[in-house]
């Protein structure tokens, strides 16, 4: 049993002392220890390596104690495993120097045994679990299908992912395949990570909002909702979607136990969109941590009396910034700690 169960409480919608507390992409570029380990290995070693991985994962929680834990690894691991190459570039981020464009592309895209291809994770969950001690939970993570698909289009991050909506938009049928390969690898993937031990699982539609309304449908949220059914009876699954709020109220229909947002809604609209029921996680923009600490934390406090206590899980509205002061970050995680209802 987990001591520390808040967050998997909030997922259910009990009543709560107060909401959890995690930061997307907390085990990161921020933490002068991570950057210790990020000297001495190349990221996807970092990610290969069971007793790297593991200790990244703790280190925020023991400096911080947030109420759950992310594995540290990538979305990108996925195409990786699909015969897609990925490399990690310095200062650069995510380069595929083989982006797929036509049918022929989709055609060498493999669906692999998540087993062999993907141990290594299952490796780094086990050894994770073995650090965390069943304090507080391990979450585990995918990509959505459509924004891993953007990276294996547009070969690497843009403003626009215009070379991914092309592709789409003049080759429906060749990006439905693609994008249900990842869907199926995706589902087999997370499963396996739940039978390796982690409590939840987290989708991440980082470009999701990038589609209009009704593309959105069509070429994401379709596929991320195969994914929360296949799920739903092994994990609780919460959905974070970059600028998606136009969805909020077709993902609140779905089997989701939480819903994640950015920080350009305001509680009252997210609430009013999910029909007041679901636990949602968010919000504060991230450069809000570049605040004083005394201002973070009174930030803090009127964001979780926007939302309420209940069905609530704090977090930013995006991955944490690499250049967020210590101090702030511990502001953000210490008041909701301390926070009680009035
Ligand atoms: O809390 C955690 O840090 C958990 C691990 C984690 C990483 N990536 C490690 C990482 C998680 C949850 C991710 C998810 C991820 N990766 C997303 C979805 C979340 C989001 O932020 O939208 C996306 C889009 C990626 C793809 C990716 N990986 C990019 C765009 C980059 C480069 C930009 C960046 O953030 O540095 C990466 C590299 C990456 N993934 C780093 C880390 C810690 C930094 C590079 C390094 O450590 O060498």
């Amino acid at each position: 049993m987990i001591k520390n169960d808040l967050y998997l409480r909030a997922l259910k919608g009990e009543t709560v002392e107060r909401p959890p507390v995690w930061m997307m992409r907390q085990a990161g570029r921020y933490l002068p220890e991570f950057q210790d380990i990020k000297g001495k290995y190349d990221f996807f070693t970092r990610c290969r390596t069971p007793e790297l991985a593991s200790e990244i994962t703790v280190q925020p929680i023991r400096r911080f104690g947030m109420d759950a834990a992310i594995l540290f690894s990538d979305i990108l691991v996925i195409p990786q495993a699909m015969n897609i190459e990925v490399q990690m570039k310095a200062d650069f981020g995510p380069y595929l120097p083989h982006p797929i464009h036509d049918q022929k592309g989709v055609d060498n895209v493999v669906i692999p045994d998540v087993n062999i291809e993907l141990d290594y994770v299952m490796q780094a969950i086990k050894a994770t679990k073995d650090l965390l001690n069943n304090e507080v939970p391990l979450i585990g993570f995918a990509g959505s299908p459509w924004t891993i698909l953007c990276y294996c289009v547009q070969g690497q991050g843009s403003k626009t992912y215009d070379k991914a909506k092309g592709f789409c938009f003049t080759n429906p049928v060749a990006a439905h395949e693609l994008l249900q390969k990842i869907t199926d690898t995706t589902i087999a993937y997370l499963k396996s990570k739940v039978e390796a031990g982690v409590d939840a699982v987290q989708i991440f539609d980082s470009w999701g909002g990038m589609l209009s309304p009704v593309d959105y449908q069509e070429f994401s949220w379709q596929y991320i909702n195969q994914i929360i059914d296949a799920l739903k009876d092994d994990a609780p699954v919460i959905a974070f979607g970059k600028g998606c709020w136009f969805a909020l109220p077709e993902m609140a229909k779905s089997n989701a136990s939480a819903l994640g947002i950015d920080w350009t809604i305001t509680a009252q609209n997210a609430r009013y969109l999910t029909g007041g029921n679901k636990t949602l996680q968010g919000n504060l923009d991230p450069a809000r941590l570049l605040s004083s600490p005394a201002e973070i934390k009174k930030m803090v406090r009127q964001m979780i009396n926007d939302f309420g206590k209940d069905k609530y899980i704090v977090n930013l509205g995006h991955g944490i910034l690499p250049n967020i002061p210590l101090e702030n970050a511990k502001a953000f995680i210490d008041a909701v700690k301390e926070y009680r209802s009035t």
